[in-house]
Protein backbone atom coordinates (compact mmCIF):
# COMPACT_ATOMS: atom_id res chain seq x y z
CA UNK A 1 0.00 0.00 0.00
CA UNK A 2 2.65 2.04 0.33
CA UNK A 3 4.19 1.01 -2.99
CA UNK A 4 0.79 2.49 -4.15
CA UNK A 5 0.91 5.70 -2.55
CA UNK A 6 4.55 6.12 -3.67
CA UNK A 7 3.51 5.40 -7.43
CA UNK A 8 1.11 8.39 -7.46
CA UNK A 9 2.61 10.75 -6.11
CA UNK A 10 5.69 9.63 -8.50
CA UNK A 11 3.78 9.72 -11.73
CA UNK A 12 3.52 13.61 -12.55
CA UNK A 13 7.43 13.87 -10.93
CA UNK A 14 8.23 11.61 -14.17
CA UNK A 15 6.25 13.32 -16.60
CA UNK A 16 7.61 16.71 -15.60
CA UNK A 17 11.26 15.35 -15.40
CA UNK A 18 10.87 13.77 -19.24
CA UNK A 19 9.82 17.14 -20.22
CA UNK A 20 12.41 18.80 -18.57
CA UNK A 21 14.85 16.77 -19.91
CA UNK A 22 13.57 17.23 -23.64
CA UNK A 23 13.11 20.71 -23.50
CA UNK A 24 16.05 21.34 -22.40
CA UNK A 25 18.95 18.59 -23.20
CA UNK A 26 21.82 21.15 -22.25
CA UNK A 27 20.87 22.74 -19.48
CA UNK A 28 23.19 25.68 -19.05
CA UNK A 29 23.57 26.57 -22.58
CA UNK A 30 23.45 30.05 -23.05
CA UNK A 31 21.34 29.36 -26.29
CA UNK A 32 19.16 27.48 -24.51
CA UNK A 33 16.20 29.61 -24.86
CA UNK A 34 17.01 31.48 -28.62
CA UNK A 35 17.20 27.68 -30.14
CA UNK A 36 13.77 26.46 -28.85
CA UNK A 37 12.05 29.61 -30.06
CA UNK A 38 10.98 30.40 -34.00
CA UNK A 39 12.33 31.13 -36.12
CA UNK A 40 14.31 27.88 -37.62
CA UNK A 41 16.71 26.91 -38.43
CA UNK A 42 18.08 25.09 -34.92
CA UNK A 43 21.45 24.90 -34.36
CA UNK A 44 22.19 22.35 -31.17
CA UNK A 45 25.44 21.50 -29.56
CA UNK A 46 24.85 17.75 -28.43
CA UNK A 47 28.61 17.29 -27.53
CA UNK A 48 30.83 18.42 -25.86
CA UNK A 49 28.25 20.20 -23.09
CA UNK A 50 28.32 23.43 -21.85
CA UNK A 51 31.01 23.68 -19.42
CA UNK A 52 33.11 20.25 -20.24
CA UNK A 53 36.83 19.93 -19.63
CA UNK A 54 38.39 18.26 -22.62
CA UNK A 55 42.18 17.58 -23.39
CA UNK A 56 43.89 20.05 -25.42
CA UNK A 57 43.95 18.87 -29.53
CA UNK A 58 41.58 17.21 -31.62
CA UNK A 59 38.20 17.63 -30.25
CA UNK A 60 34.47 15.93 -31.10
CA UNK A 61 31.62 18.48 -31.84
CA UNK A 62 28.41 17.01 -31.99
CA UNK A 63 24.95 18.87 -33.27
CA UNK A 64 21.70 19.32 -34.11
CA UNK A 65 20.80 21.19 -37.53
CA UNK A 66 17.39 21.60 -38.32
CA UNK A 67 15.31 23.83 -40.52
CA UNK A 68 15.91 25.23 -43.63
CA UNK A 69 19.56 26.78 -44.37
CA UNK A 70 21.34 24.43 -41.86
CA UNK A 71 22.13 22.00 -44.76
CA UNK A 72 25.59 23.21 -43.68
CA UNK A 73 27.07 25.01 -40.70
CA UNK A 74 30.65 27.16 -40.08
CA UNK A 75 32.28 26.07 -37.07
CA UNK A 76 34.54 28.73 -35.19
CA UNK A 77 36.97 28.33 -32.34
CA UNK A 78 37.50 31.10 -30.79
CA UNK A 79 36.90 32.80 -33.88
CA UNK A 80 40.14 31.73 -35.41
CA UNK A 81 39.78 28.66 -36.47
CA UNK A 82 37.01 28.12 -39.05
CA UNK A 83 35.15 24.87 -40.71
CA UNK A 84 32.87 24.49 -43.05
CA UNK A 85 30.26 20.91 -42.51
CA UNK A 86 27.95 19.47 -44.30
CA UNK A 87 24.65 18.56 -42.51
CA UNK A 88 23.30 14.99 -43.00
CA UNK A 89 19.89 14.02 -41.57
CA UNK A 90 19.52 17.27 -39.69
CA UNK A 91 22.82 16.22 -37.57
CA UNK A 92 26.57 16.92 -38.10
CA UNK A 93 30.05 16.42 -36.65
CA UNK A 94 33.81 17.86 -36.98
CA UNK A 95 36.59 17.44 -35.55
CA UNK A 96 38.15 20.79 -34.06
CA UNK A 97 41.31 21.73 -32.34
CA UNK A 98 41.30 23.56 -29.24
CA UNK A 99 44.49 24.89 -27.66
CA UNK A 100 45.00 24.84 -23.48
CA UNK A 101 42.35 27.30 -21.53
CA UNK A 102 38.93 28.49 -22.39
CA UNK A 103 37.39 27.91 -25.50
CA UNK A 104 34.84 29.48 -27.60
CA UNK A 105 32.70 27.00 -30.05
CA UNK A 106 30.70 29.47 -32.24
CA UNK A 107 28.45 27.36 -35.27
CA UNK A 108 26.44 29.06 -37.24
CA UNK A 109 24.34 29.04 -40.65
CA UNK A 110 21.98 30.86 -42.47
CA UNK A 111 20.54 33.08 -39.64
CA UNK A 112 20.98 30.54 -36.45
CA UNK A 113 24.21 29.76 -34.27
CA UNK A 114 24.38 28.10 -30.81
CA UNK A 115 27.75 29.25 -28.88
CA UNK A 116 29.39 27.21 -26.36
CA UNK A 117 32.57 27.44 -23.74
CA UNK A 118 34.98 24.63 -23.37
CA UNK A 119 37.63 24.55 -21.43
CA UNK A 120 40.85 21.99 -22.69
CA UNK A 121 43.12 21.33 -19.94
CA UNK A 122 44.27 17.73 -18.38
CA UNK A 123 41.75 17.86 -15.39
CA UNK A 124 39.36 16.21 -17.83
CA UNK A 125 35.66 16.12 -16.50
CA UNK A 126 33.82 15.59 -19.75
CA UNK A 127 33.92 11.93 -21.41
CA UNK A 128 32.77 10.72 -24.91
CA UNK A 129 30.70 7.47 -25.19
CA UNK A 130 33.65 5.21 -26.33
CA UNK A 131 32.33 4.64 -29.27
CA UNK A 132 30.92 8.33 -30.16
CA UNK A 133 32.70 9.11 -33.54
CA UNK A 134 30.61 5.99 -34.75
CA UNK A 135 27.60 7.43 -35.54
CA UNK A 136 26.53 4.69 -37.59
CA UNK A 137 26.95 2.20 -34.41
CA UNK A 138 24.19 3.83 -33.05
CA UNK A 139 22.03 5.54 -35.48
CA UNK A 140 22.05 3.35 -38.29
CA UNK A 141 22.42 4.78 -42.01
CA UNK A 142 21.82 8.85 -40.60
CA UNK A 143 21.11 10.32 -44.25
CA UNK A 144 17.78 9.22 -42.97
CA UNK A 145 17.82 11.47 -39.89
CA UNK A 146 19.38 11.46 -36.49
CA UNK A 147 16.18 10.97 -34.17
CA UNK A 148 16.13 7.94 -32.48
CA UNK A 149 12.32 6.84 -32.49
CA UNK A 150 10.55 4.74 -30.13
CA UNK A 151 12.52 2.84 -27.38
CA UNK A 152 16.21 3.43 -26.97
CA UNK A 153 17.48 0.29 -25.69
CA UNK A 154 17.13 -1.50 -29.15
CA UNK A 155 20.12 0.65 -29.91
CA UNK A 156 22.11 0.09 -26.49
CA UNK A 157 21.68 -3.49 -26.09
CA UNK A 158 23.46 -4.15 -29.73
CA UNK A 159 26.07 -3.90 -27.88
CA UNK A 160 25.57 -3.90 -24.32
CA UNK A 161 24.26 -6.95 -21.41
CA UNK A 162 21.03 -6.40 -21.26
CA UNK A 163 20.25 -4.52 -17.95
CA UNK A 164 16.77 -5.79 -17.09
CA UNK A 165 17.24 -9.27 -16.78
CA UNK A 166 16.36 -9.44 -13.31
CA UNK A 167 13.10 -9.88 -11.16
CA UNK A 168 11.99 -6.13 -10.40
CA UNK A 169 12.85 -3.68 -13.29
CA UNK A 170 13.73 -0.08 -12.29
CA UNK A 171 10.43 2.19 -13.67
CA UNK A 172 12.87 3.86 -17.29
CA UNK A 173 14.19 0.88 -18.38
CA UNK A 174 10.16 -0.81 -18.66
CA UNK A 175 10.09 2.20 -21.19
CA UNK A 176 13.35 0.99 -22.44
CA UNK A 177 14.57 4.43 -21.94
CA UNK A 178 17.82 4.64 -21.09
CA UNK A 179 18.86 8.09 -22.38
CA UNK A 180 16.76 9.74 -19.62
CA UNK A 181 19.63 8.90 -17.23
CA UNK A 182 22.98 8.50 -19.73
CA UNK A 183 23.88 11.05 -22.54
CA UNK A 184 24.19 8.84 -25.43
CA UNK A 185 27.14 10.78 -27.00
CA UNK A 186 29.34 12.02 -23.71
CA UNK A 187 28.74 13.45 -20.14
CA UNK A 188 30.29 15.16 -17.66
CA UNK A 189 29.85 12.18 -14.78
CA UNK A 190 30.87 8.65 -14.34
CA UNK A 191 28.98 5.95 -16.25
CA UNK A 192 27.67 8.80 -18.71
CA UNK A 193 24.86 10.18 -16.44
CA UNK A 194 23.49 13.20 -17.16
CA UNK A 195 23.00 14.43 -13.74
CA UNK A 196 26.11 13.46 -10.33
CA UNK A 197 25.14 10.60 -8.15
CA UNK A 198 21.79 11.72 -5.95
CA UNK A 199 21.10 14.38 -8.42
CA UNK A 200 20.21 12.00 -11.24
CA UNK A 201 17.76 10.07 -8.78
CA UNK A 202 16.27 13.02 -7.18
CA UNK A 203 14.79 14.42 -10.22
CA UNK A 204 12.17 11.74 -10.36
CA UNK A 205 12.12 11.00 -6.59
CA UNK A 206 11.83 13.94 -4.38
CA UNK A 207 7.80 13.55 -3.30
CA UNK A 208 6.36 13.99 0.00
CA UNK A 209 6.25 10.36 0.47
CA UNK A 210 9.92 9.42 0.46
CA UNK A 211 10.77 12.93 2.13
CA UNK A 212 12.79 11.07 5.08
CA UNK A 213 14.41 8.67 3.39
CA UNK A 214 15.76 10.77 0.91
CA UNK A 215 16.36 13.36 3.37
CA UNK A 216 18.25 10.86 5.26
CA UNK A 217 20.59 9.96 2.00
CA UNK A 218 21.67 13.60 1.44
CA UNK A 219 25.07 13.24 0.44
CA UNK A 220 25.08 9.28 -0.04
CA UNK A 221 25.29 8.28 -3.34
CA UNK A 222 21.88 6.26 -4.23
CA UNK A 223 23.42 3.62 -6.30
CA UNK A 224 25.59 2.48 -3.19
CA UNK A 225 22.69 0.71 -2.03
CA UNK A 226 20.24 0.33 -5.19
CA UNK A 227 20.78 -0.79 -8.21
CA UNK A 228 19.89 1.68 -10.91
CA UNK A 229 18.53 -1.05 -13.54
CA UNK A 230 17.23 -4.37 -11.92
CA UNK A 231 17.40 -6.26 -8.94
CA UNK A 232 16.25 -9.85 -7.31
CA UNK A 233 16.03 -7.93 -3.94
CA UNK A 234 13.13 -5.93 -2.70
CA UNK A 235 13.38 -2.19 -3.54
CA UNK A 236 16.11 -2.29 -5.88
CA UNK A 237 18.50 -3.40 -3.19
CA UNK A 238 22.22 -3.99 -4.66
C1 LIG B 1 26.18 5.28 -28.33
C2 LIG B 1 25.11 5.56 -29.26
C3 LIG B 1 25.20 6.82 -30.09
C4 LIG B 1 26.26 7.25 -30.85
C5 LIG B 1 27.59 6.56 -31.07
C6 LIG B 1 25.85 8.48 -31.46
N1 LIG B 1 24.56 8.78 -31.09
FE1 LIG B 1 23.50 10.42 -31.62
N2 LIG B 1 21.95 9.82 -30.43
C7 LIG B 1 21.88 8.61 -29.80
C8 LIG B 1 20.58 8.49 -29.16
C9 LIG B 1 20.08 7.30 -28.36
C10 LIG B 1 19.87 9.68 -29.45
C11 LIG B 1 18.46 10.06 -29.00
C12 LIG B 1 18.55 10.67 -27.66
C13 LIG B 1 17.19 10.87 -27.06
O1 LIG B 1 16.24 11.15 -27.80
O2 LIG B 1 17.08 10.78 -25.84
C14 LIG B 1 20.77 10.50 -30.26
C15 LIG B 1 20.44 11.76 -30.77
C16 LIG B 1 21.18 12.42 -31.74
C17 LIG B 1 20.76 13.63 -32.42
C18 LIG B 1 19.46 14.39 -32.18
C19 LIG B 1 18.39 13.86 -33.09
C20 LIG B 1 17.13 14.68 -32.96
O3 LIG B 1 16.89 15.51 -33.84
O4 LIG B 1 16.42 14.52 -31.97
C21 LIG B 1 21.74 13.94 -33.33
C22 LIG B 1 21.75 15.10 -34.32
C23 LIG B 1 22.79 12.95 -33.18
N3 LIG B 1 22.41 12.04 -32.21
C24 LIG B 1 23.94 12.94 -33.93
C25 LIG B 1 24.97 12.04 -33.75
C26 LIG B 1 26.23 12.09 -34.49
C27 LIG B 1 26.57 13.12 -35.56
C28 LIG B 1 27.00 11.06 -34.03
C29 LIG B 1 28.42 10.68 -34.41
C30 LIG B 1 29.43 11.75 -34.24
C31 LIG B 1 26.22 10.36 -33.01
N4 LIG B 1 25.00 10.98 -32.87
C32 LIG B 1 26.64 9.24 -32.32
C33 LIG B 1 22.86 7.67 -29.72
C34 LIG B 1 24.13 7.78 -30.27
C1 LIG C 1 28.35 0.09 -31.25
C2 LIG C 1 28.42 -0.45 -29.90
C3 LIG C 1 27.76 0.36 -28.78
C4 LIG C 1 26.46 0.85 -28.75
C5 LIG C 1 25.39 0.73 -29.81
C6 LIG C 1 26.32 1.46 -27.45
N1 LIG C 1 27.47 1.35 -26.73
FE1 LIG C 1 27.80 2.04 -24.84
N2 LIG C 1 29.72 1.37 -24.92
C7 LIG C 1 30.29 0.68 -25.96
C8 LIG C 1 31.66 0.33 -25.63
C9 LIG C 1 32.63 -0.47 -26.51
C10 LIG C 1 31.90 0.84 -24.34
C11 LIG C 1 33.20 0.72 -23.52
C12 LIG C 1 33.31 -0.61 -22.89
C13 LIG C 1 32.24 -0.82 -21.88
O1 LIG C 1 32.18 -0.07 -20.90
O2 LIG C 1 31.42 -1.75 -22.06
C14 LIG C 1 30.65 1.48 -23.92
C15 LIG C 1 30.47 2.10 -22.69
C16 LIG C 1 29.27 2.62 -22.24
C17 LIG C 1 29.04 3.14 -20.91
C18 LIG C 1 30.05 3.17 -19.80
C19 LIG C 1 30.90 4.38 -19.88
C20 LIG C 1 31.72 4.54 -18.63
O3 LIG C 1 32.47 5.51 -18.60
O4 LIG C 1 31.60 3.75 -17.69
C21 LIG C 1 27.76 3.55 -20.86
C22 LIG C 1 27.04 4.18 -19.68
C23 LIG C 1 27.17 3.28 -22.14
N3 LIG C 1 28.10 2.71 -22.97
C24 LIG C 1 25.86 3.56 -22.46
C25 LIG C 1 25.28 3.29 -23.68
C26 LIG C 1 23.91 3.62 -24.01
C27 LIG C 1 22.93 4.27 -23.05
C28 LIG C 1 23.71 3.20 -25.28
C29 LIG C 1 22.44 3.33 -26.10
C30 LIG C 1 21.94 4.70 -26.27
C31 LIG C 1 24.95 2.62 -25.76
N4 LIG C 1 25.88 2.70 -24.76
C32 LIG C 1 25.15 2.08 -27.03
C33 LIG C 1 29.67 0.35 -27.15
C34 LIG C 1 28.38 0.68 -27.50
C1 LIG D 1 17.56 5.59 -13.56
C2 LIG D 1 18.74 5.94 -14.29
C3 LIG D 1 19.31 4.94 -15.26
C4 LIG D 1 18.67 4.36 -16.33
C5 LIG D 1 17.25 4.53 -16.78
C6 LIG D 1 19.67 3.56 -17.00
N1 LIG D 1 20.85 3.64 -16.34
FE1 LIG D 1 22.59 2.75 -16.83
N2 LIG D 1 23.48 3.45 -15.15
C7 LIG D 1 22.89 4.32 -14.25
C8 LIG D 1 23.82 4.60 -13.17
C9 LIG D 1 23.57 5.49 -11.98
C10 LIG D 1 24.99 3.87 -13.46
C11 LIG D 1 26.25 3.78 -12.60
C12 LIG D 1 26.08 2.61 -11.66
C13 LIG D 1 27.06 2.55 -10.55
O1 LIG D 1 27.87 3.46 -10.40
O2 LIG D 1 26.99 1.56 -9.81
C14 LIG D 1 24.76 3.17 -14.72
C15 LIG D 1 25.68 2.37 -15.36
C16 LIG D 1 25.53 1.88 -16.66
C17 LIG D 1 26.58 1.25 -17.44
C18 LIG D 1 28.01 1.03 -17.01
C19 LIG D 1 28.13 0.02 -15.91
C20 LIG D 1 27.42 -1.27 -16.24
O3 LIG D 1 26.49 -1.62 -15.50
O4 LIG D 1 27.71 -1.89 -17.28
C21 LIG D 1 26.01 0.90 -18.64
C22 LIG D 1 26.70 0.21 -19.80
C23 LIG D 1 24.62 1.32 -18.62
N3 LIG D 1 24.36 1.91 -17.40
C24 LIG D 1 23.72 1.13 -19.65
C25 LIG D 1 22.37 1.40 -19.56
C26 LIG D 1 21.39 0.99 -20.54
C27 LIG D 1 21.70 0.21 -21.80
C28 LIG D 1 20.19 1.45 -20.12
C29 LIG D 1 18.83 1.24 -20.76
C30 LIG D 1 18.43 -0.15 -20.92
C31 LIG D 1 20.41 2.15 -18.86
N4 LIG D 1 21.73 2.07 -18.54
C32 LIG D 1 19.42 2.81 -18.12
C33 LIG D 1 21.64 4.84 -14.33
C34 LIG D 1 20.68 4.48 -15.27
C1 LIG E 1 22.04 3.11 3.07
C2 LIG E 1 21.36 2.51 1.95
C3 LIG E 1 20.43 3.38 1.14
C4 LIG E 1 20.74 4.57 0.51
C5 LIG E 1 22.03 5.34 0.54
C6 LIG E 1 19.56 4.94 -0.24
N1 LIG E 1 18.57 4.01 -0.07
FE1 LIG E 1 16.71 4.07 -0.89
N2 LIG E 1 16.15 2.46 0.19
C7 LIG E 1 17.01 1.71 0.98
C8 LIG E 1 16.23 0.62 1.59
C9 LIG E 1 16.78 -0.44 2.53
C10 LIG E 1 14.90 0.76 1.11
C11 LIG E 1 13.70 -0.15 1.45
C12 LIG E 1 12.62 0.57 2.22
C13 LIG E 1 13.09 1.13 3.52
O1 LIG E 1 13.68 0.39 4.31
O2 LIG E 1 12.87 2.33 3.75
C14 LIG E 1 14.90 1.92 0.23
C15 LIG E 1 13.78 2.37 -0.45
C16 LIG E 1 13.80 3.34 -1.44
C17 LIG E 1 12.67 3.71 -2.29
C18 LIG E 1 11.28 3.13 -2.26
C19 LIG E 1 10.52 3.52 -1.01
C20 LIG E 1 10.36 5.01 -0.85
O3 LIG E 1 10.75 5.54 0.23
O4 LIG E 1 9.90 5.70 -1.75
C21 LIG E 1 13.12 4.69 -3.13
C22 LIG E 1 12.33 5.38 -4.21
C23 LIG E 1 14.50 4.94 -2.80
N3 LIG E 1 14.88 4.10 -1.77
C24 LIG E 1 15.28 5.87 -3.46
C25 LIG E 1 16.54 6.27 -2.98
C26 LIG E 1 17.24 7.42 -3.50
C27 LIG E 1 16.76 8.32 -4.60
C28 LIG E 1 18.41 7.48 -2.78
C29 LIG E 1 19.49 8.56 -2.90
C30 LIG E 1 19.01 9.91 -2.64
C31 LIG E 1 18.44 6.36 -1.87
N4 LIG E 1 17.27 5.66 -2.00
C32 LIG E 1 19.48 6.07 -1.02
C33 LIG E 1 18.35 1.93 1.18
C34 LIG E 1 19.06 3.04 0.78
C1 LIG F 1 13.07 9.20 -15.05
C2 LIG F 1 12.58 9.04 -13.71
C3 LIG F 1 13.38 8.21 -12.75
C4 LIG F 1 14.69 8.38 -12.39
C5 LIG F 1 15.69 9.39 -12.95
C6 LIG F 1 14.95 7.45 -11.34
N1 LIG F 1 13.82 6.71 -11.08
FE1 LIG F 1 13.61 5.28 -9.64
N2 LIG F 1 11.71 4.91 -10.27
C7 LIG F 1 11.09 5.55 -11.32
C8 LIG F 1 9.81 4.90 -11.58
C9 LIG F 1 8.81 5.28 -12.67
C10 LIG F 1 9.69 3.87 -10.62
C11 LIG F 1 8.55 2.89 -10.49
C12 LIG F 1 7.53 3.40 -9.54
C13 LIG F 1 6.55 2.34 -9.20
O1 LIG F 1 6.17 1.53 -10.06
O2 LIG F 1 6.15 2.28 -8.03
C14 LIG F 1 10.89 3.92 -9.80
C15 LIG F 1 11.13 3.10 -8.73
C16 LIG F 1 12.27 3.15 -7.91
C17 LIG F 1 12.48 2.40 -6.68
C18 LIG F 1 11.45 1.55 -5.98
C19 LIG F 1 11.36 0.19 -6.51
C20 LIG F 1 10.26 -0.55 -5.75
O3 LIG F 1 10.48 -1.69 -5.44
O4 LIG F 1 9.20 0.05 -5.47
C21 LIG F 1 13.73 2.68 -6.24
C22 LIG F 1 14.41 2.12 -5.02
C23 LIG F 1 14.31 3.62 -7.19
N3 LIG F 1 13.38 3.89 -8.17
C24 LIG F 1 15.57 4.13 -7.07
C25 LIG F 1 16.14 5.02 -7.98
C26 LIG F 1 17.51 5.42 -7.94
C27 LIG F 1 18.54 4.93 -6.94
C28 LIG F 1 17.68 6.31 -8.96
C29 LIG F 1 18.96 6.99 -9.40
C30 LIG F 1 20.03 6.07 -9.85
C31 LIG F 1 16.40 6.47 -9.63
N4 LIG F 1 15.50 5.67 -9.01
C32 LIG F 1 16.16 7.32 -10.71
C33 LIG F 1 11.57 6.62 -12.02
C34 LIG F 1 12.85 7.14 -11.93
Amino acid sequence: MEVRRFTRGLLPAVFLAGAAFLLHPSPGSAQADKTTRPPAPAIEILAPAAGAVVPPGKVLVIGRAKGAGTSGVEIDVNGTVHQKTVTTGGGFMASVYMLRGKNVLHIHADGASAERVVVASDNVTYRYHPQAEQCGGCHGETAGGYVVSGRKDNVCYQCHDRKDGKKLVHGPLGGGDCTICHDPHGAMNPALTVAKAEGLCVKCHDQPGSQKHMKDSRGVACVSCHEPHSSDKTFLQK
